[in-house]
């Protein structure tokens, strides 16, 4: 078991959260739709038929949650802004509502000694660009720069740490592959389009902070999975071999070593539509940046399943028939294997590429079922044994010399979990929605005591 004294002094302890997941007031202070506004209100959409309009409220009750950090001990947060809160438009006229917003919560957070990680785009793209063709559409990348060098302008003297993006393969392939997540398209292949105008929005937002902020800190946070073969078949290689491409190195691989991997552009049968783009598309998503962001839940175990038919919409488009076994690991509540080496594996993974790049776990956590007992207290031992076991996890990396910097809990507090709406909790403190009372659960305190607030 780790302690806090086998990291680093200056290391960032944090939990994580997103606007739409937490924020709540959808229609308050001028801010519009989002493409999740809208998904949410498809029928069959989201599992318990909820939408994020009230969420946790924290747009009102934010300096509760700032509270709460500190019953926790945290020293770090990182938080998403919501585009349409700061531009209803998409572009153009700014929100000072919105903009007041984030401003009071950051210095709510820097006068509590918590340092703010601000994600530009945590998946809640303004409806009105949507409509103009979303992401798969080049146009959005200059939107999405406007946006970008607007946020920096209006708080770049409160804050220095950045996120551009977070999980582009979730917008990607969820949005616009299997449809799970907003905007609900079933593009197949096509998807992997949309992820070449994620990334070059990431460099050119990169290129435009360091205009706006020279000391600016710039990273961008990718959803790796640790991947391994379900046998040594030649069969499962190449399904491997496929997922691992799909997942982690069509965006690992453009961004830290200025190309894409072409044998997935190959599985994709997109190698046409890539080769057709400026060739520069590479050199801006390869701009340097200063760390990078792995959220990290679980490990793949693949295999060559069945071939479906085609036009079956999956978050694999082109590479359908891989499967992910069950290796009879614990799972969490999302049925995603806890698999607390495999994270040593994603953040070995990156290191390959560039071994001086400091990289930050900005998401690890599980939902459990939680239950809370007569006084309102939640028991949630899996969960502090998922998290304590994966700060182990931390620990062996840096004792391996991996430059990890910092570690963020997914999350705060339970909030609204995309597809599965509220009927999943990842969160260290509980949430009662119908009084919005937040109470930390075992795995807070837990924290808490880790980190040293209180004396055991
Ligand atoms: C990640 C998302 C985050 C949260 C966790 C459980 O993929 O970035 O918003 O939903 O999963």
């Amino acid at each position: 078991m780790s302690a806090r004294s086998d990291f680093p002094a200056d290391f960032a302890w944090g939990t994580a959260t997103a606007s739409y997941q937490v924020e709540g007031a959808a229609v308050e202070d001028g801010r519009t739709a989002s493409i999740w506004d809208t998904f949410t209100r498809v029928p069959g959409a989201i599992a318990d038929s909820n939408v994020g309009d009230v969420a946790d409220d924290h747009y009102h009750l934010f300096r509760d949650d700032v509270r709460v950090m500190n019953q926790l001990g945290v020293n770090a947060y990182r938080f998403s802004v919501s585009w349409s809160r700061i531009l209803p438009n998409g572009t153009g006229v700014v929100n000072r509502l919105g903009v007041e917003f984030y401003r009071a919560l950051i210095r709510e957070l820097i006068d509590n000694g918590i340092r703010p990680y601000v994600t530009l785009y945590h998946w809640d793209l303004p409806q009105v660009l949507e409509d103009a063709g979303g992401w798969l559409a080049r146009e959005t990348v200059d939107a999405f720069v406007e946006y970008t060098r607007v946020v920096v302008r209006e708080l770049g003297d409160l804050v220095t740490d950045w996120i551009t993006l977070n999980e582009p393969w979730c917008s990607a392939f969820l949005g616009y592959a299997s449809g799970v997540h907003a905007p609900g398209k079933q593009l197949g292949t096509r998807a992997a389009r949309a992820a070449h105008h994620l990334l070059l929005g990431h460099g050119r937002a990169v290129a435009a902070i360091r205009q706006e902020q020279p000391a600016a800190t710039v990273g961008l946070t990718l959803n790796l999975y640790s991947v391994r073969p379900a046998s040594d078949s030649a069969a499962d290689l190449d399904a491997a071999r496929r997922a691992d491409g799909l997942q982690n190195r069509l965006f690992l691989e453009p961004v830290l070593a200025g190309a894409y991997p072409q044998d997935v552009l190959a599985d994709l049968g997109e190698s046409d539509w890539f080769d057709a783009n400026p060739a520069t598309d590479l050199d801006e998503i390869a701009v340097p940046i200063d760390f990078l962001g792995i959220n990290y839940y679980s490990r793949h175990t693949a295999r060559a399943g069945h071939a479906r038919p085609a036009g079956t919409p999956s978050a694999n488009p082109g590479s359908e028939f891989v499967e992910f076994i069950d290796t009879g690991a614990p799972r969490t509540q999302m049925g995603w294997e806890i698999h607390p080496d495999g994270l040593v594996d994603v953040l070995e993974q990156a290191n390959a590429y560039r071994s001086d790049l400091p990289l930050y776990v900005t998401e690890n956590g599980a939902a459990y079922e939680d239950v809370p007992d007569a006084s309102g207290y939640v028991h949630d031992e899996g969960r502090r044994d998922y998290i304590e076991k994966h700060i182990d996890a931390c620990a062996e990396a840096i004792r391996r010399g991996l430059p990890l910097n910092g570690y963020f809990i997914w999350s705060l507090m339970d909030n609204f979990e995309w597809a599965w709406g509220f009927s999943r909790r990842f969160g260290l403190a509980y949430v009662d929605y119908a009084t919005q009372a937040r109470t930390l659960k075992k795995s807070g305190r837990w924290l808490a005591e880790f980190l040293g607030t209180v004396s055991a």
